[in-house]
């Protein structure tokens, strides 16, 4: 009995003299929440028992039919989501609308490739090895949520649905292995291409691709949401 209360106020207060005191965010207070997202976001990042990891991210086949354009990724890996950071938590129990930015320095996207159409004036085809560096990618989320008690008794957050805008002022750098069947000039013809106008490549083709690693990332937001109750996540020691 007397274990269990003093664990209690440990818990509370970090000292006895009580300067560090835990407090929670209001769900309105956007200021508490990003800072305190951002906060534990290596952690989240870094996955747990029931938390899969984010870094890498993994998908095993994306498929895009664009205008000009398709492609297949085949056991892609998106690498350096540990290196993002929370740029806004937003959450308004008015209407149950969530916002959620993501900012990213440097994401990295590894996988086997097949792609064929044409980039602008530029054909390309080919298959095997993609390499692609895309620098300072925002992740803009929102969408609706619902709010429940968990099996803990506490308060959970649940994210129904999200749409995505990316947001980036950064270049992206392509490397595909073996275009045009390993055809050296061709090949760097299309590279110098795709790479001196990357933010218009990037905004024309990245669709598929970003959707289908955003989708895995925010099932794993939805898997710390349902593991850890509000009140622990949206809290810092004062
Ligand atoms: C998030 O954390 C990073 C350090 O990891 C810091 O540079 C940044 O200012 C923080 N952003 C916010 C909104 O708290």
């Amino acid at each position: 009995m007397f274990a269990t209360r003093s664990l209690l106020v440990i818990g509370i207060f970090c000292f006895s003299s009580a300067v560090c005191e835990r407090v929670v965010c209001k769900v309105e207070d956007s200021k508490c929440l990003t800072e305190t997202a951002n906060l534990t976001f290596k952690e989240f990042i870094a996955g747990g028992p029931n938390v899969p990891t984010s870094d890498p991210l993994f998908t095993k086949y994306i498929e895009a039919n664009l205008p000009t354009l398709a492609y297949k990724f085949f056991d892609s890996k998106l690498l350096g989501m540990k290196n993002c950071q929370v740029d806004l938590v937003r959450i308004s129990p008015k209407d149950f609308k969530y916002d959620y930015h993501v900012g990213c320095p440097h994401l990295t996207m590894e996988a086997q490739y097949e792609i064929n159409g044409d980039i602008g004036p530029q054909h390309i085809e080919g298959k095997g090895d993609s390499k692609i560096d895309f620098y300072n990618y925002n992740f803009h989320f929102n969408g609706d949520y619902t709010s429940a008690e968990g099996k803990d008794g506490k308060t959970h957050i649940h994210l129904k649905n999200h749409n995505l805008e990316i947001v980036t002022d950064g270049k992206v750098v392509y490397d595909f292995k073996n275009l045009f069947n390993g055809d050296k000039e061709k090949s760097e013809a299309a590279h110098k291409y795709v790479n001196e106008n990357s933010k218009a490549v990037d905004a024309g083709s990245r669709g598929p691709a970003m959707e289908a690693m955003m989708k895995v990332f925010m099932g794993n937001v939805n898997a710390e949401l349902a593991e850890t109750p509000f009140d622990v996540l949206f809290s810092k020691e004062i």
